[in-house]
């Protein structure tokens, strides 16, 4: 997409779009090299109705999964080529969207283990009964099916914040800044009318130049709503314009090694870069008492990798805190839209780090 075209791209469309990146199809793929439970498998998934497709390797499987979506895969951990854990490295590299399910034998307990510390769903010992790998695949599946509905909803919320912030800068700027402006003539007007008093004249120039200010507080919140102007300005211009008056407001001492004249060729990057940053900060300024915080961003391995620590309280993130707000929903999301992921260490007392990986090919300047 190129950057002119950014004014006018419709949110509900977009939204449309990322709703389509995976349509749910409930298909099962089956690593196993053994032909006779790969079958019976097979037969038992597509009689309970899932669309079922095996493989006897775990290359072949890496291919199918790099070129297809399957939600569930259940896969044997010991395969004639590859080891069933580089499957789940696999998957968790793609951003971890499908579920596996190992398939293991009793006395590999150990490596079972070792696959769920891999980001396996669940497993199953052989010699396994039908009914109990089918209610295991069918949880599996509508883990995945309520993971989408989780996403699709915070991707709603997303695109919705989006177009609700244009909306709120257009109100701003077309009926705020109209006002202002209405007022900043009329005061005008009104001095040349009013006895040329000192009193008088101090007041009137007072008033004038309290109205030019929030003029200028005024333009500079619509813009900094407004997703184009992030855009039109680039990431880290927008963003250092961001730090400088967060600074100022909070009192936060605010170091950041950021390149240059640094946008974007999609300019979703900025746009999503910078409101992750915005949550992120606005979460240390309401959450955190911290007095420093630290943002990196740099280009490595065809990612970017984007960092932004503070020295506050931190906090425990299986706490139920965790999940009272949408900051860090909507940061995942962000995320998640870019192809990328993000993940949030914090320990009370030692401060948090939120940190950001997302695969881009070539820096722009
Ligand atoms: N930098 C931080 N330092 C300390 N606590 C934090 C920090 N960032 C997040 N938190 C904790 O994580 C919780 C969840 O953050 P999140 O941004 O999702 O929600 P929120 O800020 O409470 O609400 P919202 O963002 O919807 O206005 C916060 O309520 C807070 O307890
Ligand atoms: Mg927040």
């Amino acid at each position: 997409m190129a950057k002119n075209e950014i004014k006018n791209i419709d949110y509900m469309e977009k939204e449309e779009l990322i709703k389509q990146r995976e349509p749910f199809i409930e298909r099962v793929l089956i690593v196993d090299d053994d032909p006779m439970i790969r079958d019976y498998i097979k037969d038992l998934f597509n009689e309970f109705g899932y669309k079922a497709r095996t493989v006897s390797n775990g290359t072949d499987a890496i291919n199918i999964l790099s070129k297809e979506y399957y939600p569930v895969v259940v896969t044997d951990l010991f395969l004639p080529d590859i080891k069933g854990i580089q499957i789940l490295d696999f998957i968790q590299e793609k951003g971890g969207h499908s579920v596996v399910l190992i398939i293991t034998a009793y006395s590999s307990a150990d490596s079972a283990i070792e696959a769920l510390r891999h980001g396996a769903y669940d497993y199953i010992t052989k010699p396994f009964s039908s009914q109990i790998l089918l209610h295991r695949v069918t949880r599996a599946m509508e883990k995945v099916r309520m993971d989408s509905i989780a996403q699709s909803l915070a991707s709603r919320i997303v695109y919705a914040t989006e177009e609700e912030r244009r909306r709120i800068s257009r109100d701003i700027h077309d009926v705020i800044g109209q006002s202002l402006a209405i007022i900043k003539l009329t005061l005008k007007a009104l001095k040349n009318k009013l006895p040329q008093t000192d009193d008088i004249m101090s007041e009137i120039n007072g008033l004038s130049a309290h109205v030019e200010e929030t003029m200028e507080e005024v333009s500079r919140i619509s813009k900094e709503l407004n997703p184009s102007w992030v855009v039109d300005v680039g990431f880290s211009k927008a963003l250092r314009l961001y730090l400088e008056t967060f600074s100022t407001k909070t009192g936060i001492q605010v170091s950041s090694a950021l390149p240059d004249n640094l946008s974007f060729k999609d300019p979703q990057f900025d746009i999503h870069l910078y409101r992750i940053t915005q949550e992120a900060l606005t979460n240390i300024a309401k959450h955190s008492d911290a007095t420093k915080i630290e943002i990196s961003l740099e280009f490595r391995d065809s990612h970017v990798h984007f960092s932004i620590s503070d020295n506050g309280k931190g906090f425990d993130e299986s706490s139920d805190d965790r999940k009272r707000g949408l900051g860090l929903i909507g940061m995942r999301e962000r995320a998640t839209i870019l192809g990328g992921r993000v993940s949030i260490k914090s320990f009370p007392g030692q401060g948090t780090t939120v940190k950001m990986e997302i695969p881009y090919g070539k820096q722009d300047s």
